[in-house]
């Protein structure tokens, strides 16, 4: 049979990445298909690199509408990144009836809705196994392994960049921005750094992942995100001594209130798996009403792992290109006219529980003013810390964990501890997940 045509769209890290696995693997590839894989042509600004990569073995060009175009092409493989082009091109080569795999999260988690509408409409597929956690079959797992199962609620380390920012912080207890240069140096993070430490990259992620697993449209305007750029070494320390470890967590739930879709800074019990997952790798744990907990873990960005997760998508585009439409898995996992309308919750009707610090002058009767509003506001502590004062200083923190509690009122007595004469500048808010069975 003839090979199937593949149009590369950018042969960067990743797309040099997915040159070197169906090169490399070829043969193994080819049995697992049914066909052979071919990238015929290659769209690069970057010519010269381009050529030197394919060395003759594809057709280059600086156009990618061109290969978009080229009726000899099946499969179109988006690498290119971005909201603007790559949207173009990706509903092009819809429009012209090619499959799209793409690695392309913020597209999907912005654009998905109408994306997936074209694709639907074309009969084509558009895969992105890629898109989240790199190499780390997650979206194949959530939508095909985990089928049977209600998804009661998944809480991930998608962004590798913070992960490895966050575990330097804590082995080596140095600042945040003394990392994030060498998260850069080291080419981890994103072209934009903001999108990694600002919780956006995860945010993206964790749109796909809700959409996936709740059977709903994907909703990045809904998602609330909170990076970690404003976290200090005390509370990554403070945290270790009550048992906890910070990650940026990217939580979604299934409520009988709505979907929570959140991605934060997290406090979780050292003891989980998860807590001691390192430097830029990811994991993701899914929480299904009849499997019970699972733990996904691997490499969540790199030219190979995330290349691995590309081709996978190119096989089974290859294997299902000429089964009937209507019996190919869901784009989305569900059925796209059973999509449901289930509301995401704000984040102000989130219950969950605090780590809470702050800096008070050590007197008698602060802690009491404290406990005050907290009460009133009905917020049940937990348990609590107060560090001695260093020589000479009558400034105190103090560390208090509450029970469950409405996002609203921790944020209420907030501002009313804050507002406190005793307490001196800002209080520390760190939501905390035990990750247990809810
Ligand atoms: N910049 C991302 C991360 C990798 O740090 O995880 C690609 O998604």
């Amino acid at each position: 049979m003839k090979p199937i045509q593949v149009g590369l769209l950018g042969i960067g890290t990743v797309g040099g990445g997915v040159w070197t696995v169906l090169s490399r693997n070829e043969e193994e590839i080819t049995r697992r298909a049914g066909r052979a894989i071919k990238i015929a042509a290659v769209a690069d600004k970057d010519l010269e690199r381009a050529q030197r990569l394919t060395a003759g073995k594809a057709r280059v060009t600086a156009d990618a509408f061109e290969v978009v175009r080229d009726p000899e092409i099946d499969i179109v493989v988006e690498l290119i990144g971005g909201y603007t082009v790559a949207k173009d091109l990706v509903l092009a080569a819809i429009g012209n009836g090619k499959h799209v795999v793409t690695a392309n999260k913020a597209l999907l988690a912005t654009h998905g809705n109408e994306i997936f509408a074209a694709a639907q409409e074309k009969d084509v597929m558009v895969a992105f196994e890629a898109a989240v956690a790199g190499g780390i079959p997650i979206i194949k797992a959530l939508r095909e392994g985990l089928t049977a199962n209600r998804i009661e609620w998944i809480a991930g380390i998608i962004n590798g960049t913070s992960n490895f920012i966050l575990s330097e912080m804590r082995d080596k207890g140095l600042a945040f921005a003394e990392v994030l240069k060498e998260a850069q140096a080291r080419g981890y993070a994103e072209a934009d750094p903001t999108f990694d430490i600002e919780g956006i990259d995860a945010a993206h992620k964790l749109t796909i992942l809700s959409a996936i697993a709740f059977g709903i449209p994907m909703q990045f305007d809904k998602a609330y995100t909170e990076g970690i750029s404003k976290l200090t070494r005390e509370d990554i320390r403070y945290a270790e001594q009550l048992g906890y470890r910070i990650k940026l967590l990217g939580i979604t739930k299934k409520t009988d209130e709505g979907i929570e879709l959140r991605v934060h800074p997290t406090l979780i019990p050292a003891r989980r798996l998860i807590a001691n997952v390192e430097g830029v790798m990811n994991a993701v744990l899914v929480h299904g009403d009849a499997v019970g907990p699972t733990l996904y873990y691997g490499a969540g960005a790199g030219a190979l792992p995330t290349a691995s997760a590309v081709v996978a998508d190119l096989v089974d585009v290859t294997r299902l290109h000429t089964a009937d439409p209507e019996h190919r898995v869901p784009h989305l996992a569900f059925q796209p006219d059973r999509l449901a309308a289930t509301r995401i919750l704000p984040m102000e009707e989130v219950v969950t529980s605090y780590y809470l610090r702050m800096q008070v002058l050590d007197r008698p009767g602060v802690l009491a003013d404290i406990t005050r509003i907290l009460a009133d506001l009905a917020i049940s502590i937990e348990a609590m810390v107060q560090r001695e004062p260093a020589e000479g200083e009558d400034q105190v923190d103090i560390i208090l964990l509450t029970h469950r509690t409405r996002e609203k009122h921790i944020s209420a007595a907030i501002a009313k501890i804050e507002a406190l004469p005793v307490v001196s500048g800002k209080v520390t808010r760190i939501r905390i997940e035990e990750l247990g069975k809810n």
